[in-house]
């Protein structure tokens, strides 16, 4: 890891669903390649939650798993930047769950909109499980035990963001209770110089009287930029939140943008609809794939003139190709001036030269899987020293330490 802050940290998750496709890549994965630049980044394998869905067929997990993080190499995910790991083997985001799920209210999971829509949809399953009903709860507990700021996911995730900051806010409520707070903030204020600490009353006093947001950001400016120790300034923060501690903080979801990449069919790419084409796609697949793709229905023959509005290989150069491309697809195809292969020629090309770089990254791991059984062990074990730390002021909050 370099530059991380670690205030900033970034999590995000991926249920093992095997070999990603391109839709994952300019989706999730460019964008992780990037955050990890910036950012203290932990990207780990959901397999507990595949499990939530799939409890009949475990077989395909372990080949999912291995499959999944070879491609998020292969797109630039970086093991010496971000930590990569396994939420199975972090046992604490167990630990966490259980002790997250005694005081939330099961109106909250019932209400989570994929509770009731995959019910309804997913009916080849039964998912009237415990184990389906925590799975919001679960994803709370995988965040919150890493103390995460960002977290990385498509739309449909945000309700899960949300109600994680809920679950953090009411644990904060219920445990982060402190009566040493003002006794421990009027030592520390007292060791401010008298300027400081008469600018730090006022501020204070016009956030809890007025409630004015900024005057609180203000404090903790003016907190974070004194000489006081580390201890005092968490005293002065405390109070200054209404003598509760932060014990988990609120996440807030990173909306990842919609990839600008649909299936060869134009609808969204998806391995279920049979429209994806792999990260790892061999070279002559990808030929064939592209060739194949449905084009304006209007040209039936070479003659007939299209429109790539109605052409699911326009959005391939809309994607993939640059503005003197784009002109000479929209000229030819609206005159019959270039035939389909003719256009979708430097689609094929594009897409081979993207996947050229990734192909490389991946080599090294396919000819030795021990490789990425390493990067996970070692992941998991700095993932583990990050949750442990954690939920010892969880067990402690919750009065589950001994003397
Ligand atoms: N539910 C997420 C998905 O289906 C996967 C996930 C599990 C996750 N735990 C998470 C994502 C924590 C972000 C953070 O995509
Ligand atoms: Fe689609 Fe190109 Fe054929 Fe027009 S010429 S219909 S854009 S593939």
């Amino acid at each position: 890891m370099t530059t991380e802050n670690a205030a900033d940290t970034v999590l995000s998750g991926m249920r093992p669903t095997g070999a990603l496709h391109l839709g994952h890549y300019h989706g999730a994965l460019k964008n992780w390649a990037q955050l990890q630049h910036r950012h203290r980044c932990l990207f780990f394998v959901a397999d507990w939650h595949a499990l939530t869905t799939h409890y009949e067929s475990p077989e395909s997990i372990r080949q999912h798993t291995i499959d999944m993080v070879i491609d998020w190499l292969a797109a630039g995910v970086d093991p010496q930047r971000s930590t990569l790991f396994v939420q199975s083997r972090v046992l604490e985001h167990a630990e966490l769950f259980l002790l997250l799920g005694m005081g939330t209210p099961l109106a909250w999971l019932e209400r989570v909109p994929t509770y009731k829509d995959q019910i309804a949809n997913l009916t080849d399953r039964d998912l009237l499980t415990y184990g389906f009903l925590g799975y919001p709860l679960l994803q709370a507990a995988d965040i919150l035990i890493y103390r995460a700021r960002w977290v990385p996911v498509g739309a449909d995730q945000v309700p899960h963001i949300e109600m994680s900051r809920e679950i953090a806010r009411r644990f904060n409520a219920l445990y982060g209770r402190d009566a040493d707070i003002e006794a421990r903030a009027r030592l520390a204020a007292a060791r401010l110089d008298d300027a400081q600490r008469a600018q730090l009353q006022q501020l204070r006093r016009a956030a809890d009287q007025d409630g004015e947001l900024d005057k609180r950001d203000a404090a903790r400016a003016l907190i974070a930029a004194s000489a006081l120790t580390r201890a005092e300034k968490d005293a002065l923060r405390a109070q200054l939140d209404g003598g509760r501690r932060t014990i988990l903080r609120e996440p807030e979801a990173l909306l990842t943008p919609e990839s600008k990449l649909p299936g060869l069919d134009g609808r969204k790419m998806s391995k279920s609809y049979g429209n994806a084409i792999a990260i790892r796609e061999e070279r002559g697949s990808v030929e064939t794939k592209v060739r194949r793709m449905p084009t304006d229905p209007a040209r039936v023959r070479r003659s007939d003139p299209g429109d790539p509005a109605r052409c699911p290989v326009w959005q391939f150069h809309l994607a993939y190709s640059d503005e003197a491309t784009q002109a000479w697809v929209q000229r030819g195809c609206t005159s019959a001036g270039i035939g389909c292969l003719e256009c979708k020629q430097p689609v094929i090309d594009a897409i081979l030269r993207e996947q050229q770089p990734m192909l490389e990254r991946a080599q090294p791991y396919l000819d030795q899987p021990e490789l990425v059984r390493d990067i996970l062990d070692d992941g998991c074990e700095r993932a583990r020293a990050a949750a442990r730390a954690t939920m010892a002021e969880v067990r402690d909050a919750m009065g589950l330490r001994l003397g």
